[in-house]
């Protein structure tokens, strides 16, 4: 299915693209290219997410993926206790973690129980039911971000009208229930229409880009709850990646261009190409205003359709982010431990760039599991590159890892990383679509 028509990324030619380049830390409100975040606690109570002395905190997260076992090393490197909870022994975060908690999301038992024993609670995913995170809210846990905020990265439609009434610019959207809501709609913006699942889609499952009636009744057809939306002719895709603690501090990271393929995201430039510094700074306000708007404790990434008429944007999401792989390597501070440190109420990282830039591919499984032999391949053609496994078993076009890589030019940085990442999934270094 062609749920995704995105722009091939435009890499600079000159690799000088380091405008907005450098992320801003605004603490009150002394806003350094980013905005200010109020200094007041919005939204949820920051008692409970410290330890009692003399022990290191506990934060538990639940959901052990790829984003759980990035966020385990900087646990370690900071003292934390990290706990997560996990369907399975083998999954992604429960192979390096200490302390795994096997339960189902879905239980309010398994979650009571799991809720019980830490300091502050958060998530690999946004897939936990709003009604048990409100439980674990009403026990007395801190529970970061809050039901509240985390509402609008789990419910598609109510997400777009809390932006919309905010004043957020957006795609044109409607609730459809039936041929007749999406044919009307279609008046109004034309055919092709996007039709998105309102709930429960993640990586362009849950998006499909209709070119008419007929295909729009075959999605009809899954009886989901749907929204529908003008089909953005966007020049590119960007991101912006900000923090916000409980105490109102928030930091905002560079300003990325990142590329989806079939609705999944296949690379990251850091910082986007081609962006003037008062356009970084507005994306970076952006991010840091929707935080506050929204309470939002933890790390928030907007992602947003870069438009001949400006920044719109299509959708959220509070936890560490696929276009923030690249701060593990490519900023002071990585988006695993600023995520640590906000949900904690500690002091945040500076989210600048430890290089001139940075460019993260995703590497996707291809037919041949054996990525071990490949991976030596790699580690000797390019000594700087940097590889990621997430231990998870070789599916085609699954997630399995990302490469990063660090340099000076843009262009050559991303054709290091695409080689890299190419030649671990299926044994060739093919620079060009992937
Ligand atoms: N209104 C739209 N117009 C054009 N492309 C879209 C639109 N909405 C989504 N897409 C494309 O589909 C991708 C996935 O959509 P998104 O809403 O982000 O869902 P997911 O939750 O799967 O990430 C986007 O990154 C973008 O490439
Ligand atoms: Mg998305």
């Amino acid at each position: 299915m062609d749920t995704n028509k995105a722009q091939s990324a435009s890499a600079a030619a000159d690799g000088s693209a380091a405008v907005g380049g450098s992320g801003s830390v605004v603490s009150g409100s002394a806003a350094t290219g980013g905005a200010a975040v109020g200094s007041s606690v919005v939204g949820e109570s920051a008692v409970g997410a410290s330890a009692p002395a003399g022990r290191p905190p506990i934060v538990g997260m639940i959901g052990a993926g790829q984003l759980a076992r990035m966020t385990a090393g900087p646990a370690a490197e900071l003292g934390i206790h990290f706990r997560v909870l996990a369907a399975a022994e083998d999954e992604s975060a429960a192979q390096v973690t200490a302390d795994v908690v096997l339960g189902d999301y879905r239980s309010p038992e398994d979650l009571a129980a799991f809720a019980a024993g830490c300091d502050v609670v958060t998530f690999d995913h946004e897939h936990v039911p709003r009604s048990l995170i409100e439980a674990m809210e009403v026990s007395g846990h801190a529970v970061r971000p809050s039901s509240r905020a985390l509402h609008y990265t789990q419910d598609k439609q109510a997400m777009r009208e809390r932006l919309a009434s905010l004043g957020y610019r957006c795609p044109r959207f409607q609730a459809v229930a039936s041929l007749d809501d999406v044919t009307d709609f279609a008046l109004l913006t034309g055919w092709p229409v996007v039709l998105k699942a309102v709930s429960g889609g993640y990586d362009g499952r849950g998006v499909w880009i209709c070119g008419d009636p007929e295909e729009a009744s075959v999605v009809l057809g899954h009886g989901l709850q749907l929204l529908a939306e003008e089909y953005v002719a966007f020049e590119r895709e960007l991101a912006i990646l900000v923090a916000r603690s409980p105490a109102g501090q928030g930091a905002a990271y560079p300003v990325v261009q990142t590329v989806q393929r079939d609705g999944i995201c296949r690379e990251v430039l850091a910082p986007a190409p081609y962006l003037t510094p008062a356009g970084a700074a507005e994306a970076q306000r952006l991010g840091l205003d929707i935080a506050a708007s929204l309470g939002v404790t933890g790390l928030l990434a907007v992602e947003l359709f870069d438009t001949d008429e400006g920044l719109l944007v299509n959708e959220l999401a509070m936890r560490p982010h696929n276009s923030g792989h690249w701060t593990i390597e490519g900023a002071v501070t990585s988006q695993f431990e600023q995520h640590l440190r906000a949900v904690l109420n500690l002091p945040l990282g500076s989210p600048s760039l430890a290089a001139r830039c940075a460019v993260m591919v995703n590497v996707l499984g291809g037919e041949d599991p054996d990525l071990r032999s490949r991976l030596t391949h790699v580690m000797a053609a390019d000594p700087g590159v940097k590889v990621h496994l997430y231990g998870k078993s070789v599916r085609p076009g699954r997630k399995i890892g990302h490469v990063t890589a660090l340099g000076r030019d843009l262009e050559h940085t991303a054709d290091r990383a695409r080689r890299a990442a190419t030649y671990l999934a299926w044994g060739t270094e093919d620079t060009g679509e992937h």
